[in-house]
């Protein structure tokens, strides 16, 4: 077990950069999640932390050990770093039975016969393919092939796992079904875990703590709940959340000692504590609001708007409620639609509490500083 550091890594390929100053750092035992659109530069964090890429600039340490330094030319090789990759396109040996499979990381090791058999056997239960030893792998469903890759890499006792999409190929119930079992696994193990995903729901219910990248730059690190109450940017708050955040353009305005954002269908009354903005010297904001946050009523309430019901769509437990008012589209989810229909007229307002605001022009959230 280890804890991982990574400072200010740079990977540039051409002009692009595939990273532009990373630095990271996960604890001892923790399942950490990369998470980012295609592209972001994910896979290519997980190959620096593997050995597999050498960074144009910065440091990667493990524990107080110094395993990659572009500064000093120095770059440990993969097999010495003590870690297991399960891969996209994870590869397991099409001629080797599943056992053979497992066993081998074991077998260079040089490991006892008794004590690879145990660990093997061990290993395949706790993943549920202990039937399926004697297989070869044409013989196993994606899903099967991919618990044995899992099981390959975690015979090794590895200081560091380092998953990239290891769930990729499973069905949507199967999916469900692993991750739960791999943050199982997780817990009774306690390896240092590095899990790249680019689905954010997986992201939201496996991870101690989650970095968003894009475009190569780190835009948050925080705990699942804290990046989906306090987003740092528009950019985390509109990946993050499905359907996603509302975002309405609107101009600060200060009128008899109170504070209104000017949304062109409405001055909406911002919260007292709001006042401060205006020391700020801030003008074109954007108001964000999780369609969750989006109240509904047939009565006209305090701060509420008039809108237009366009499409109504059930998702399960929830609804989901397009309204258009002013030629602007919000979403609303919602439990309770009981006599809505298409080309109502309803009132609608936002759960003051719930509210974010961005600066138009750096994209920051301005109103996380007043909410922490
Ligand atoms: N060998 C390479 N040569 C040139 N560009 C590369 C190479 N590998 C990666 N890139 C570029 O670096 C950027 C980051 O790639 P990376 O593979 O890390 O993305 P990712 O976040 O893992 O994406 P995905 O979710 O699609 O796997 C991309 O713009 C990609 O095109
Ligand atoms: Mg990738």
């Amino acid at each position: 077990m280890t804890n991982v550091k990574i400072r200010n890594l740079v990977k540039k390929y051409g002009d692009v950069y595939a990273l532009n100053k990373i630095d990271l750092d996960i604890k001892d035992g923790e399942l950490f999640i990369l998470l980012g659109p295609s592209g972001c530069g994910k896979s290519t964090t997980l190959f620096s932390i593997a050995g597999l890429i050498k960074p144009e600039e910065g440091e990667i340490w493990f524990g107080d050990k110094l395993v990659t330094s572009a500064d000093k030319k120095y770059c440990k090789r993969p097999q010495e770093r003590n870690i297991a990759m399960v891969f996209q396109d994870y590869a397991i040996y099409p001629h080797m039975t599943v056992f053979k499979n497992i066993a081998f990381p074991l077998q260079v090791q040089n490991k006892s016969k008794e004590e690879i058999k145990k660990k093997v056997i061990e290993t395949a239960k706790s993943l549920e393919i202990e039937e399926l030893l004697e297989r070869k792998p044409k013989q196993l469903s994606g899903g099967q092939r991919q618990r044995v890759a899992l099981a390959r890499a975690i015979v090794r006792e590895p200081n560091v796992f380092l998953m990239d999409e290891p769930l990729s190929n499973l069905d949507a119930k199967l999916r469900v079904f692993a991750r739960a079992e791999l943050k199982r696994l997780h817990k009774k193990l306690g390896i240092t875990t590095i899990y790249v995903t680019h689905d954010q729901i997986e992201a939201m219910s496996m991870g101690n703590t989650i970095a968003i990248l894009n475009e190569g730059k780190l835009e948050q690190v925080d705990t699942p709940n804290k990046i989906y109450d306090f987003p740092k940017n528009i950019f985390v708050a509109r990946f993050i959340g499905s359907p996603p955040m509302n975002m309405l353009e609107g101009d600060l305005k200060k009128e008899n000692g109170k504070m209104y954002l000017n949304l062109g269908f409405m001055d909406y009354l911002l919260p007292n504590n709001l006042l401060k903005l205006n020391d700020k010297n801030l003008k074109e904001l954007i108001l964000g609001i999780r369609p969750e946050d989006v109240l509904i009523s047939t009565e006209q309430l305090n701060n509420s708007v008039k809108a237009t019901i366009d499409i109504i769509e059930p998702m399960g437990r929830e609804f989901e409620i397009h309204l258009v008012l002013d030629g602007k589209l919000i979403i609303c989810v919602t439990r309770k639609i009981e006599n809505l229909k298409i080309g109502n007229e309803l009132y609608l307002t936002f759960n003051d509490k719930k509210i974010h605001l961005f600066d138009k022009e750096t994209k920051e959230n301005i109103y996380y500083l007043f909410k922490q």
